[in-house]
């Protein structure tokens, strides 16, 4: 497994609190998206660590493909013009 699987072609929004630490799935296999739940294991990725400076909403990437991971900086809608969707991961 060299590319992550696009686990979804869109940004999670998700709510953060001041202080906390959330660690981002970088591989797509999580079932508790977007965060890592230890899938990656069998993989070469590792898990992207993001501390909240305040509390917020933020984009966490769910294509696994942004340039400013774990944020999603908007290559997501590049995928779904080619990908349409849920591509396998290596497609
Ligand atoms: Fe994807 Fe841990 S489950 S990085
Ligand atoms: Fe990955 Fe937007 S969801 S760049």
């Amino acid at each position: 497994m060299s590319e992550p699987r696009i686990a979804q072609a869109s940004p999670y929004a998700v709510e953060v609190e001041q202080g906390k630490n959330y660690w981002w799935c970088a591989c797509g296999l999580s079932a508790n998206q977007p965060f890592c739940d230890g899938s990656h294991k069998s993989t070469s990725f590792t898990p992207v660590r993001y501390t909240a400076e305040t509390s917020k909403t933020v984009y966490f990437c769910g294509c696994k493909r942004s340039s400013g991971v774990p944020l999603c900086d908007g290559t997501h809608r590049s995928l779904q013009a080619s990908a349409g969707g849920d591509a396998p991961a290596g497609a």
